[in-house]
């Protein structure tokens, strides 16, 4: 079985952001976590918007900065940017199926049609940073280009340190269960991604070679399986969690952009709770911070004090 920094916290766009990753700690102290992906063009260039993703990661704990695109040059830039603000490691995004990143940009799982293009980007952004580097894949294109093997090799000749590996194609989005393949004998540390939800889901990974587990969508509503999954206690009252979700996102954002923002949240974290369907019409339609402090504190019996 995996121990704590093994159980990796995977890179959600919209969702992994600083309050979510301060509430994961909460349950996992050492839990890698990997930042939302950042684009390499709005990175170099400043972009205000990029900003408020990125941050300091100093007192963060462990905590790997993504980056995506197409150019090799500017990912370096941008890992060294990123290593600055004090990342742990790097990881290269070379899975994202979504149009803007993959086919117009040409980056993400782009990235597993070309390998020379993305050797390219590994080896530059290698010698860029002194920190190690990562990248998150795909079990290739298609069904036709189940080529995650060469990538693994030509990402350790790059001098990549380990390998995230999503066990579906391209071309499967993120549809269908995902299909770990047996990983003994790749030259790097492969971390197991894909359904992970349980500790069934560890042992299996554990049995097919893998050094370690990154864990996604079971995260929404549910930030604390990332210590609880290797046995660590869950949380006794789930609504303050979320006040406290919902405070760091105020003083991160401010309150125009974080109550809007908050609604997923508060939609992840009540699924399948009586009344749940109220609730979050009545959230919905909410945008002063107050009055989602009082809504939280009625659905959940909140005792928090802060
Ligand atoms: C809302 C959402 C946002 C995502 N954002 C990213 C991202 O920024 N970078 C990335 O490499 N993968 C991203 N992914 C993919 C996940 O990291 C993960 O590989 C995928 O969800 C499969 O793992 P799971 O079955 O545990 O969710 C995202 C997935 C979702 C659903």
């Amino acid at each position: 079985m995996f121990t704590n920094n093994q159980i990796f916290a995977a890179p959600l766009a919209g969702v992994t952001d600083r309050p979510f990753r301060r509430i994961v700690r909460e349950f996992a102290p050492n839990a890698p976590i990997v930042t939302e992906m950042i684009s390499c063009h709005s990175l170099v260039g400043g972009r205000k918007n990029c900003l408020r993703n990125f941050d300091r990661y100093d007192e963060e704990g462990p905590v790997g900065a993504q980056i995506f695109g197409a150019d090799a040059g500017l990912m370096a830039d941008a890992a060294r940017i990123l290593q600055d603000a004090g990342a742990k490691w790097i990881d290269i995004n070379m899975g994202c199926p979504v149009p803007k990143v993959a086919t117009r940009a040409g980056a993400g799982a782009f990235l597993m049609r070309d390998h020379r293009l993305a050797g390219d980007i590994m080896r530059a952004v290698v010698n860029a940073v002194q920190i190690p580097v990562s990248i998150k894949t795909r079990l290739g294109w298609d069904d036709a280009h189940r080529d995650w093997r060469d990538m693994i090799n030509v990402a350790a000749d790059c001098g990549v340190k380990f390998v995230a590996l999503h066990g579906r194609t391209r071309a499967q989005l993120y549809l269908g269960p995902a299909v770990l393949p047996d990983v003994h004998g790749c030259p790097l540390p492969v971390i197991a991604n894909g359904d992970i939800r349980c500790a069934d889901d560890l042992s299996r990974a554990s049995e097919l070679g893998y050094a370690g587990a990154m864990i996604g969508r079971a995260m929404l509503g549910r930030p604390w399986i990332i210590g609880t999954i290797g046995g660590g206690a869950a949380p006794t009252n789930v609504g303050n969690i979320v006040r406290r979700h919902l405070e760091y996102s105020l003083e991160y954002y401010g309150a125009k952009t974080a109550v809007p923002m908050f609604r997923k949240h508060v939609a992840w974290y009540s699924a399948g709770m009586p009344n749940s369907a109220e609730f979050r019409i009545r959230v919905n339609g909410i945008i002063d911070p107050d009055e989602l402090r009082v809504a939280i504190d009625e659905f959940w019996g909140c005792d928090l004090d802060i």
